[in-house]
């Protein structure tokens, strides 16, 4: 029987400096959700990988007197090691900068001029290197007397230049339409209506390609230009999966993806730019955006510009992986920006960890290694408190199911816990040790 097929990615990272905790946080929750559709039997493909051209990078490779291929080939590495150090479960790893990627980006774009999509018109208007995004007049504000994009507070810059346009003024409704119809399509809702706000007031064309720099891959049959490095960066996700060959058996699978995972702050680029693209290029949507929260440090977004990165891997070094991922699901509500603190982690590492679940294991295999010859006893008859026990588990299934396919992680996480809690309580309540005396067969049941 064919396996039902499941495709989740997360975004795909610059490699313009070290990995933080924000690129970290995208990637454990995508890789949740990966490990637990596989536990349900779901044929599970996971992307991650690096975003490596355009102008942002460019510079930080000149900064660094390095050539941008080297620069990314030595920073991609970094992200590499980090899906090794989080324990992620991903299928593959994709870089902008290989074959298979350039091949796919020059087909969407072909496709794009072929459906009459692309004009050549020139550029002006403010342009952040940070987001790699361009600005209207109405979302920039003036900063001890510099310019600033409102949303994201990064520098911008004025740029006039020949340029291909996309005309994405063209799909406000085809999008509107379409987010009526997948009511799931953005999650969770409350960032689902900013971008139908967005998309309400109308959009303009869109410009694709950039002639002032040359790191990117060319645009067909005019070199002068490179793509843009968002509609570049957006493709990787049918690149993995051997697009342009559409009648490959990954794509075939896998195409539409799931659920791409992503921070709100890119959102718009993946509900509004990334459908129209398809749409322009005849190919299918994907079902489903999820756009999660910032990580807070000292309630202030973590940013290499910021200063107050909790860097990811010493705090694995001292306090281990899977304590960092059960903390950051645990403790940031999956859409809502949420502040960590090492304080915190080790709160939570001592009472959930070690006092709940650690405890729990630590009685019963003691007990079992004393008491049962280091061999899980076998059950007879169950009583009520064992029934209610197992119900409460068996019974939860469906919900933790939904839950989990709504990436509501959060409540998941809490159920999960809460088993754990039950378990203590029934093992005081049964008090095994002291049945242990008179009855071996109810001691058996009681630690099984
Ligand atoms: N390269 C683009 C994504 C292209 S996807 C086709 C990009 N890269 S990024 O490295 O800047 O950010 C990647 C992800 O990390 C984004 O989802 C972003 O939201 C997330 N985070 C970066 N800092 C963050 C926090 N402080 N908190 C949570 N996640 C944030 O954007």
């Amino acid at each position: 029987m064919q396996k039902n097929k499941f495709y989740i990615s997360t975004p795909i990272y610059y490699p313009s400096g070290k990995p933080h905790m924000g690129h970290a946080y995208s990637s454990i929750i995508a890789d949740v959700i990966a490990r637990f559709k596989r536990l349900e039997k779901y044929d599970v493909f996971f992307l991650t990988g690096t975003d490596e051209h355009g102008l942002k990078i460019q510079r930080e490779a000149e900064k660094n007197n390095k050539n941008p291929k080297l620069f990314c080939d030595e920073l991609s590495t970094k992200f590499k090691e980090l899906t090794k150090i989080l324990n992620l479960s991903n299928n593959d790893f994709i870089r902008t900068t290989e074959k298979r990627h350039h091949d796919s980006v020059q087909e969407i774009w072909n496709r794009l001029l072929k459906s009459g999509d692309i004009y050549l018109d020139k550029y002006s208007g403010w342009y952040s290197v940070s987001d790699e995004a361009f600005y209207d007049e109405d979302e920039i504000e003036d900063k001890n007397g510099k310019k600033i994009s409102k949303s994201s507070g990064s520098l911008v810059e004025w740029v006039e230049e020949e340029s291909y346009f996309f005309k994405l003024s063209t799909w406000s409704n085809k999008l509107l339409e379409f987010y009526k119809k997948n009511p799931n399509f953005i999650l969770p809702v409350s960032r689902k209506n900013e971008v139908i706000r967005f998309v309400e007031k109308g959009l303009k064309d869109l410009s694709i390609s950039r002639t002032s720099f040359t790191w990117g891959i060319p645009v067909p049959k005019d070199k002068k230009h490179v793509i843009y490095v968002w509609l570049d960066a957006l493709t990787n996700y049918i690149s993995a999966l051997n697009f342009p060959n559409i009648e490959d058996k990954k794509y075939k699978d896998f195409w539409p993806a799931d659920v791409h995972i992503i921070g709100k702050d890119i959102l718009r680029f993946h509900a509004v730019f990334w459908p129209a693209f398809l749409l322009a290029a005849k190919l299918p949507l994907p079902k489903r955006v999820f756009g999660h929260g910032w990580i807070l440090s000292d309630d202030k977004k973590m940013s290499k510009s910021l200063g107050n990165i909790l860097d990811p891997i010493e705090i694995i070094e001292k306090y281990g992986i899977d304590q960092l991922r059960y903390y950051l699901v645990k403790e940031v509500s999956l859409g809502n920006d949420g502040s960590i603190s090492l304080e915190n982690l080790k709160n939570c590492i001592n009472n959930d960890l070690a006092n709940n679940y650690g405890n729990l294991c630590q009685r019963v295999f003691s007990f079992i290694k004393k008491n049962c010859n280091n061999k899980i006893p076998s059950s007879t008859k169950l009583n009520d408190a064992d029934k209610k026990l197992l119900n409460n588990l068996k019974n939860s299934l469906p919900k933790l199911i939904s839950l989990m396919n709504n990436q509501d992680l959060n409540e998941y996480i809490k159920t999960v816990v809460n088993f754990s809690f039950e378990a203590n309580k029934y093992f005081n309540d049964s008090e095994p040790w002291a049945v242990k005396k008179k009855d071996t067969k109810r001691m058996n049941t009681i630690i099984f």
